[in-house]
């Protein structure tokens, strides 16, 4: 066994999402966001479920916390629920909304937990959708205002905050396929989304900058802001020139479109060309780029396999499909491919060299608890620990990741997916509410005490 051994201070946490876990949809004022409206209406979820209960971590997170603090969580990753905060989108603000978040925070902070806080993990308030949601301009706008109250109002208590989590899958699920709330299929708003996205996203770092003046250089002590994108590394099924193109353009449409305004001021040409050959093109103002692309403090990216792509004609946006792995795969059906921590990495790293961190990484597994009362998911322990050890090989690289949260930290409400797939580090009994540690939550335990992980290779 070699005991891989990370940086002195490498953040070890594990992340969650407030739709995902809080429950507690229709209390203390919080309005119906896109999800509820959309676990609400039959069809939209595989098991009937909704995010109603969920977790009942609105009850229960002070038992939560104790979980956290026993796994020895350097850091917690969480959102905010923007109908808690405003319920119809724009002020007034709920107090008893923003309480919850006030008193969760003074927990961890009390219990040298680090908050990462992310404003939108894609809980939209119902009200904006109603106006036309992301491909609403004005949507943007009350996204800055949303986020300059919270800066104003929970500020230097959260050392790392986030804008968005994922852009990606809230264009191309929620507005494009409609597998996602807000459920719709309009395809030619996509990049008007995805733009409206990115612009709000700007629009709230110059808020936080008003908020938090930068300081003297080389100062750490002051809040941080960043985005979180998912990355795919992709792969073409065949060095067929058709497959070649085909991957390239997956890579664009899902990683570079993000990348690419939020780094150098400017589209990828290749994806706005190929969607505007399809009548897709994205309503931009002149200087929005310049927004979009502020100088931000870090990068997280979320990680969870690799995507490879094949030429399909009968794809009319893309001409490209995914081609389902040959190799082992999780309850997804997303191939194990531990490289994924590295590649991301990388291709983050040749756009910003700010600081990265990995904010979601990890497996459903079908857990069940067995007789002996235990959960033996021996599998998601081998898919941290061959994840992990990639994280540090990027670190010997000399890339500059800081940390590195499991997603996640109790079995939750899989969008649409509901409670069929459990990722969790504990395992949730959703008729009780009881939470198990998994083997891997023990596993996590060690490798964070350690702050390294054991691999059977030299
Ligand atoms: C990510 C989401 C997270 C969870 C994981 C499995 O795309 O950010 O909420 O659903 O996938």
């Amino acid at each position: 066994m070699t005991l891989l051994t990370f940086p002195p201070g490498f953040v070890w946490g594990a992340a969650t999402a407030a739709y995902q876990i809080e429950g507690a949809w229709n209390e203390d004022g919080r309005g119906e966001s896109i999800w509820d409206r959309f676990a609400h209406t039959p069809g939209n979820i595989a098991d009937g479920s909704t995010g109603d209960v969920a977790c009942d971590h609105y009850h229960r997170w002070p038992e939560d916390i104790e979980h956290m603090a026993a796994l020895g969580l350097k850091s917690y990753r969480f959102s905010i629920a923007w109908p808690r905060i405003l319920p119809t989108g724009a002020p007034p603000l709920n107090e008893k909304g923003l309480d919850f978040y006030r008193r969760l925070i003074a927990a961890l902070n009390e219990r040298g937990i680090m908050p990462n806080l992310t404003l939108y993990h894609w809980d939209l308030p119902q009200a904006l959708e109603d106006n036309g949601g992301w491909a609403n301009r004005d949507t943007a706008l009350r996204f800055a205002e949303y986020a300059a109250l919270l800066f104003r109002r929970l500020g230097a208590d959260v050392p790392l905050w986030v804008t968005h989590n994922e852009p990606f899958i809230q264009t191309f699920y929620g507005y494009g396929t409609g597998a996602y709330a807000p459920g719709r299929r309009a395809p030619r708003v996509m990049l008007t989304v995805a733009h409206h996205l990115l612009l709000s996203h700007g629009l709230a770092v110059q808020a936080f900058r008003a908020e938090f003046p930068p300081g003297p250089a080389g100062e750490t002590s002051r809040p941080q802001i960043g985005i979180v994108l998912i990355l795919w590394p992709h792969h073409p099924a065949s060095q067929r020139p058709w497959d070649v193109r085909a991957s390239r353009f997956a890579d664009g449409a899902t990683n570079r479109l993000f990348l690419e305004p939020l780094f150098r001021g400017r589209y990828p040409e290749d994806v706005l060309r190929h969607f505007a050959w399809r009548g897709i093109r994205p309503a931009i103002r002149p200087a929005d780029l310049q927004v979009i692309s502020v100088p931000i403090d870090f990068l997280g990216l979320n990680t969870y396999s690799r995507l490879v792509t094949q030429f399909y004609p009968l794809d009319l946006i893309g001409g490209a499909r995914q081609v389902a792995p040959a190799g082992p795969a999780t309850a997804m059906g997303w191939e194990i491919y531990p490289p994924c921590i590295l590649e991301t990495l990388r291709q983050a790293r040749a756009y910003t060299s700010v600081p990265l961190y990995i904010t979601e990484n990890g497996a459903a597994f079908d857990d069940a608890v067995a007789p002996d009362g235990e959960v033996h998911d021996d599998a998601r322990v081998a898919y941290l620990r061959e994840h992990i050890a990639m994280a540090h090989r990027a670190i010997q690289e000399g890339i500059d990741l800081r940390g590195y949260y499991v997603w996640t930290l109790l079995d939750n409400f899989e969008w649409s997916h509901g409670f069929s797939k459990r990722f969790g580090l504990l395992y949730t009994d959703y008729a009780t509410g009881r939470r198990i540690w998994k083997r891997s939550a023990h596993w996590y335990r060690e490798v964070i005490a350690r702050n390294g992980v054991e691999v059977p290779y030299l």
